[in-house]
């Protein structure tokens, strides 16, 4: 196994700043329990995001919309004790923070305090413009995220690549610019063109990290399970898949079936 080692004792957002300046890639995986996480944190990714893919993930919900504040608040407390290196970013989940900035602030608190984690991400630019504004205020870092913003998905109503007009094209870039300007200390930029997203990371100084949106920004980010093939229904062209986990597990667990039913399990070797 290789395992990525750098001089960070703890990744923190001025570390990640450091790693765009000297064209570092920055490595960024979520977890959403205390096993995975600790594996991730052991293998050397920079950043665990707890995201609120758990919805899907976890839950097995169709899109990230349901899943709450306590649920991500117990996802993220897991994993804050398993990482010893990464800086654990936490996302506020849908309708946490999109009504005003007191309860994006409210939100954040609540995430810092009870789960430990070291930042948030929020989905979206200038129309959350005041609640980053208010988060930054009070000392907490903020991730941003843009291009396809899946808490937006029955706004735009599909999950094909985002920003290939002109149009939403410069409204990003824009977005970007001005997510550096309130105090973001980087941003992930969701399925766009690759031309699109190498343009914002050379546009602004702070880490820019893409999934699927190619290899000209700072960093990568994918769903874990999806990248270990644990998740198998999902197969979008930018994922990169490392396993087949859903094949492994299913063949090893119908082996211990097996091996129950033919009685074969426990042998003598297995009992007191
Ligand atoms: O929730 C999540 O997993 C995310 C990534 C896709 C960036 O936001």
């Amino acid at each position: 196994m290789s395992v990525a080692k750098n001089d960070y004792k703890r990744v923190t957002t001025k570390s990640l700043f450091d790693m765009k300046r000297k064209g570092e890639k920055i490595s960024m995986l979520t977890a959403y329990d205390y096993t995975m996480a600790k594996i991730v944190d052991t293998a050397g990714v920079d950043v665990i995001l707890v995201g609120d893919s758990a919805s899907n993930v976890m839950a097995g919900h169709e899109t990230t919309l349901p899943i709450t504040l306590d649920q991500m608040i117990y996802h993220a407390g897991a994993v804050v004790r398993a990482a010893e290196r990464a800086l654990v970013v936490v996302d506020l989940p849908f309708g946490t923070y999109q009504s005003d900035p007191k309860e994006a602030l409210r939100s954040s608190i609540r995430i810092m305090k009870e789960s430990g984690g070291h930042a948030v991400k929020l989905e979206g630019g200038s129309e959350i413009a005041n609640s980053i504004k208010k988060i930054l205020n009070a000392g907490i870092p903020v991730m941003g995220h843009l291009g396809l913003t899946p808490q937006s998905i029955y706004k735009f109503g599909t999950y094909t690549v985002r920003a290939k007009e002109d149009a939403e094209a410069e409204k990003l870039i824009e977005d970007a610019k001005l997510l550096e300007q309130l105090g973001c200390f980087a941003v992930v930029l969701e399925k766009i063109p690759a031309d699109l997203a190498t343009r914002v990371a050379q546009s602004i100084a702070i880490p820019v990290i893409g999934i699927g949106a190619g290899a000209g920004v700072d960093g990568q980010v994918l769903v874990l399970h999806d990248m270990v093939g644990m998740t198998h229904e999902f197969s979008p062209r930018f994922l990169r898949r490392y396993m087949n986990l859903f094949e492994d597990m299913t063949k090893a667990i119908g082996n211990y079936v097996s091996d129950v039913k033919s009685k074969d399990f426990p042998n003598a070797n297995e009992q007191y």
